[in-house]
């Protein structure tokens, strides 16, 4: 494996190669202080305003593809063979706004300022992607921008208005895509990268294998995904963090595969790369996906990183525990399967190996005859982490429930099964006492925590109240109790 000491990408059209990396160093920091490229600003830190929202381009299987991300919690080392662009790379000849920009004066979706160059940023991946997007379509795109004086309708018209405005097909992203794509390509050399000594060092393996040997030559060191959760043991903790093993990159660890029985997810996939695949099979997913995090955060965060951080709170384990996943974790060359409940062993504790980390993730096509649907309860409907989680995937036969797979999170330590629930289901009638009796039955299965988020009360009444919802919602028009009118 050949080894380098330096990171080569593209800034706004510029090559930039930089070899005094720090393992902590974060993009927002190197744009404004290091090129003083203000316009991207800093609100937060912790990827919760999108005030930092650029757009990095990345080439995946050969194609180019442009996605927002918040600098403030991408680490810099990561930029390597990418294309950043922030708002600077929008004016055009003589200073002329940007569509984007002109829609956001022409509607006044700006009144401060502070927030703006995220908002352009976002609705210009937005522009990029869809040339007549809905309300909705606008909604997700800016759930990850705060805007704390204008109000969202006047940006929403702006996002509406955009399109009238200018054509993607002349922007200057489209325009130069064919040469930016070859310069990119020029920059993979499948070449390990190692940066900085002592307590900044950080590495980008060449490969899935290097990265295996990476962690058995450094098993203390700290893998980073996504940075969605690490990027903020940084800038808000300031935890060293040092040595760090980044695999983001890694486009093996990237991929999404379905065979005749399973999906299969490289545990590198990030939460926007595996919508799709898992929309198709599972399309009760759709809502449940698109209420985690903003647009910035699922480009980024992956759902291996999801799982390996074994919060209690986190939104896919418990789905992919109702679905029946497994994931392959390996050391080395060695590799075992686990069902994916019993890697939660406890709070804060996985079961993973020093040196260990995960590969895979397989997740079962759906089966015949089941019934499945996913809820996510927070204090806010967008960019919000849950206070409790609940995924359901019930199969009957006959009138009878034959499999139970009901799993929560937000309810214990860990994400887990509801054992009595499910065991109080099978056997029995599919019908509405049945559910109501399992739902009783949840307080076996949990003594949820109260905390700031929501009560042990709180958590018990909404879970049981969603066994409730989940037979209305199954039942359609033939429901006792109708949700809406
Ligand atoms: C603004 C904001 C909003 C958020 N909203 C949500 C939300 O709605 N729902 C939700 O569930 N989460 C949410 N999160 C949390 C965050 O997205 C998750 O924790 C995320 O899944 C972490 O994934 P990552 O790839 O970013 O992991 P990283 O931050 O890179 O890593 C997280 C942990 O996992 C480990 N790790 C990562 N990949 C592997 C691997 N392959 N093998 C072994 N260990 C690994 C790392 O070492 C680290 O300990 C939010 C975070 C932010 C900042
Ligand atoms: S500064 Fe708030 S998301 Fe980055
Ligand atoms: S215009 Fe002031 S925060 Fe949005």
């Amino acid at each position: 494996m050949t080894a380098r000491n330096a990171i080569h990408f593209i800034l706004n059209g510029k090559d930039v190669t930089l070899d005094a990396v720090a393992a902590t160093d974060t993009m927002l920091d190197f744009l404004r202080i290091d090129r003083r490229l203000t316009g991207t600003k800093e609100g937060c830190a912790e990827g919760d305003c999108g005030a930092c929202t650029v757009l990095v381009g990345r080439l995946r299987d050969g194609v180019l593809r442009y996605e927002p991300v918040n600098a403030c919690i991408r680490f810099l080392a990561t930029l390597d063979g990418c294309h950043v662009v922030t708002i600077e790379y929008l004016s055009g000849p003589e200073g002329r706004l940007h569509p984007v920009q002109q829609a956001m004066v022409d509607h006044h979706g700006s009144q401060c300022g502070f927030c703006t160059p995220g908002f352009v940023m976002s609705l210009y991946a937005l522009w990029m992607e869809k040339t007549d997007p809905s309300e909705t379509e606008i909604e997700t795109a800016i759930q990850g921008n705060l805007c704390r004086c204008t109000g969202y309708e006047p940006i929403i018209k702006a996002a509406k208005a955009m399109t009238s405005l200018g054509s993607p097909v002349d922007d200057v992203l489209n325009v130069e895509r064919q040469e930016v794509t070859k310069r990119l390509k020029s920059l993979q050399d499948g070449a390990r990268v190692e940066l900085a000594k002592g307590d900044s060092r950080s590495i980008l393996p060449g490969s899935v294998d290097d990265l295996a040997q990476v962690l058995l030559d450094e098993p203390k060191a700290t893998l980073v995904a996504g940075a969605t959760d690490v990027g903020l043991w940084v800038t808000k903790f300031l935890h060293d963090i040092s040595p760090v093993v980044f695999l983001g990159h890694l486009d093996e660890l990237r991929r999404v595969e379905v065979t005749d029985k399973v999906i299969e997810l490289g545990t590198g996939v990030s939460y926007s790369g595996s919508e799709a695949v898992l929309v198709e099979h599972y399309p009760h997913l759709k809502e449940f996906w698109d209420r985690i995090a903003g647009w910035q955060i699922r480009a980024m965060g992956t759902v291996g990183g999801n799982v390996a951080n074994g919060s209690p709170i986190g939104d896919t384990p418990p789905v992919l525990i109702a679905l029946g996943a497994e994931i392959v974790l390996r050391k080395g060359s060695d590799r075992r399967t686990l069902p994916i409940e019993t890697f939660f062993i406890d709070y804060g504790k996985q079961d993973l190996k020093e040196g260990e980390f995960l590969e895979t993730l397989r997740i079962p096509l759906p089966k015949t005859d089941t019934h499945y649907a996913a809820y996510k309860i927070s204090k806010r409907r967008d960019e919000d982490i849950s206070s409790v989680c609940a995924a359901f995937a019930v199969t009957v036969k006959n009138g009878k429930i034959a499999e139970a797979r009901i799993a929560f999170g937000g309810m214990a330590a860990t994400p887990k099964l509801a054992s009595s629930a499910e065991a109080a289901l099978i056997g029995n009638d599919w019908s509405e006492a049945t559910l109501r009796h399992a739902a009783a039955r949840l307080s076996g299965d949990f003594k949820p925590l109260t905390d700031w988020r929501a009560s042990s009360d709180y958590r018990m009444r909404v879970a049981q109240n969603l066994f409730h919802r989940f037979w209305l919602e199954q039942h359609g028009d033939d429901a006792p109790v109708r949700l809406s009118a």
